[in-house]
């Protein structure tokens, strides 16, 4: 491949202009909706464009008045930004006003990354196609350049984070598995200054990985890894505790000898996205200078078949020396995660543990493709990240994790069984399973993002494929400490 896995395509750059720089050609202008559909108004839906050539302008509707949120501006950016590539436009220029009191620069920020975020495209694989030249967005600062500079330079920091964890992601598992995941963390971690380790195969037979170890079996020639990324926060106190960052990274999920059927094996390679979202989370950290210490942890394994592979009733011991009846081998998710949980609190006294993971496809069933389930044992945790959802529009909701439902995991042979025998509760059973591998004193939430990680279908912008959930999440809730 001609390409290296860090060349991400950026058909649109943005950058700050004094309010008196000379006219550019064409000048976007966003407003909302009138009430009426009226001429010389685009439509009433967020990211209708109206393009009038002879007077070089794109008015782009933010819709109905009322009905307008922050994540408005990011739909409007997106539908821009595609309109701008489609039309292979020539110099842009925007200024964001004070627009309908969402003001400069939540406003100027959300539909920045709307425009770098909507372009994105996987195009690695393809033959060489026309591509574009890439063109810049001007943004006329009105009141001083540095804080446009800003507002822009996050944005694009966010956005290029995203769309890494989009590129990775939807790389197909014959070209990321977990050495070849575990490699391009090693890169990264270069890249962008942070600590690195890796435990492989060996090292986690070594200190009794038996959970992890037992997923990974049946691909042997492409063993599981625990891969470690360490940020040590701008200006952090030396006794500072980290956040910890947990990715479930399964870079196939073929359910194992539990096998899943041709339709929802496909699309498994996403199940490694919880992972994709924390290792570009912890490189967008960096690169912006979060003052938390931050430390990443993914659990990479294939889930596959061969005569080595773990199967259905296998007694296995965790690297936190409880033991498991395996179930279902297509329960594998939590079997890494705990012992990548284990692992975190062993080695770092953590201020939170959040994990990432695609872990059900029940709590697809329960909140579809519009929010994740959060379950946690700490309200302040569980809030602060909802919130956090909200602002990026990365949207969270909560899903209980009472003990009693650990009733449906007891097991006769082993300290508890990887999934229940009935078909109640996925997500919850998930949650209590990764519970039992938690301290109660750490506050810890667990994101199932299932539903979240790829969609069949182009959004405003978001197009079809994995779609970088987590990120700006995670990075606001960072910010926000
Ligand atoms: N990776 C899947 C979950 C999944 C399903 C992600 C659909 C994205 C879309 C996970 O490993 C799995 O197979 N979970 C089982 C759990 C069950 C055996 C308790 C499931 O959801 O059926
Ligand atoms: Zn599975
Ligand atoms: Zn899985």
């Amino acid at each position: 491949m001609a390409n290296s896995y860090f060349d991400i395509p950026e058909p649109i750059r943005i950058k700050a202009i004094e309010a008196g720089a000379p006219k550019l050609q064409l000048s976007i202008t966003l407003q909302a909706a009138p009430e009426k559909a009226a001429l010389g108004y685009p439509g009433k839906s967020a990211g209708d464009v109206l393009f009038n050539g002879a007077a070089g302008t794109l008015l782009v509707s933010l819709g109905e008045a009322p009905k307008m949120i922050t994540d408005t501006f990011r739909v409007a950016g997106g539908s821009v930004g595609r309109w701008l590539v489609q039309n292979a436009a020539p110099s842009a220029e925007i200024s964001v006003n004070n627009v309908n009191g969402f003001g400069i620069p939540n406003a100027l920020a959300a539909f920045c990354e709307g425009l770098l975020l909507g372009v994105f495209k996987f195009e690695r694989h393809k033959k060489a196609s026309n591509s574009i030249e890439p063109f810049t967005v001007s943004v006329r600062a009105q009141n001083g350049l540095d804080g446009v500079e800003t507002v822009v330079r996050r944005a694009t920091i966010l956005a290029r984070a995203v769309n890494l964890a989009r590129d990775w992601g939807h790389e197909p598992a014959n070209v990321i598995n977990p050495v070849t995941l575990a490699e391009r963390a090693v890169a990264l971690s270069e890249r962008y200054g942070l600590k690195c380790t890796i435990l492989d195969e060996k090292k986690l037979e070594e200190i009794g990985a038996g959970a992890i170890l037992s997923v990974g079996k049946g691909s042997h020639q492409t063993p599981p890894r625990i891969i470690v990324l360490e940020y040590a926060g701008k200006n952090a106190a030396a006794d500072a505790q980290p956040v910890v960052l947990v990715g479930k990274g399964l870079t196939f999920d073929s359910g194992g000898y539990s096998m899943k059927d041709t339709a929802n094996m496909q699309g498994m390679k996403y199940d490694k996205c919880g992972a994709m979202a924390v290792l570009a989370a912890i490189a967008a950290a960096a690169e912006l200078g979060v003052s938390t210490p931050i430390v990443a942890i993914i659990g990479a394994a294939e889930n596959m078949v061969s005569s080595y592979a773990y199967r259905p009733d296998d007694l296995i011991t965790s690297l936190a020396g409880k033991t498991i009846e395996i179930i279902s081998t297509d329960a594998e998710g939590r079997l890494v995660l705990a012992d990548c949980l284990t692992y975190a609190q062993r080695k770092y006294s953590a201020r939170a543990v959040i994990d990432l993971a695609t872990l059900t496809g029940g709590v697809v069933v329960a909140l579809g493709r519009l929010r994740a389930g959060i379950l946690s044992n700490n309200t302040a945790l569980s809030e602060q990240l909802a919130a956090a959802g909200e602002r990026t529009h990365e949207r969270l909701w909560p899903l209980p994790l009472d003990e009693e439902y650990f009733q449906l995991l007891k097991s006769d042979d082993g300290d508890m069984k990887n999934s229940a025998t009935v078909r109640e509760a996925h997500p919850i059973v998930g949650g209590i399973f990764l519970r039992q591998f938690v301290e109660d004193t750490v506050p810890w939430a667990h994101l199932d993002i299932a539903g979240l990680a790829d969609t069949p279908k182009d959004s405003a912008y978001c197009p079809r494929g994995a779609t970088g959930f987590g990120v700006r999440l995670l990075i606001d809730y960072l910010e926000n400490l």
